[in-house]
């Protein structure tokens, strides 16, 4: 929902991705909270993920966006937080089944995978896809059992 506020962070291999995916998410009517990194220096992608994964398990945010080189790592660090569910996503039609299914809270993204316009659509199809319940319900209470 536009107005919501989003929490997005990256490693160096995603700062430029989290850069324009932040504008977009302006444009689209968003807040953005920003995480971090700051630049393209040399980070480590856990201690990104798990302060995003943090900002959700606090409740400072309902949903956030992290980028690494693949997604793999840093989406490995934030899916350590229970209340995380963060889904790695390279196309629109794995990401509206992470949020129909899973109930996916962050959206996972690797910017040396993933091209940017795919990118961008993918990130359009979590933000726009609600959640399905019913069979899906008790299985997404599972994971954070
Ligand atoms: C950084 O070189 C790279 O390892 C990182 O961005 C990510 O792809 C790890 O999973």
């Amino acid at each position: 929902m536009a107005g919501e506020i989003i929490a997005i962070a990256s490693d160096h291999a995603g700062f430029e991705y989290k850069d324009v995916l932040k504008r977009q998410l302006t444009d689209w009517g968003y807040g953005v909270l920003d995480l971090g990194t700051d630049s393209t220096a040399s980070v480590d992608y856990p201690d990104f993920g798990r302060r995003l994964a943090q900002a959700v398990a606090e409740g400072k945010v309902r949903r956030g966006v992290i980028i690494c080189g693949t997604g793999i790592g840093i989406s490995i660090a934030a899916n350590r937080e229970p209340k995380v569910r963060a889904a790695l996503c390279h196309d629109a039609t794995s990401a509206r089944l992470a949020r129909q299914h899973n109930d996916a809270n962050v959206l996972a993204l690797g910017a040396r995978l993933t091209g940017l316009e795919v990118a961008r659509d993918t990130l359009r199809a979590f933000l726009d896809t609600e959640f399905e319940g019913g069979r899906h319900q008790g299985r997404v209470a599972k994971l954070g059992a």
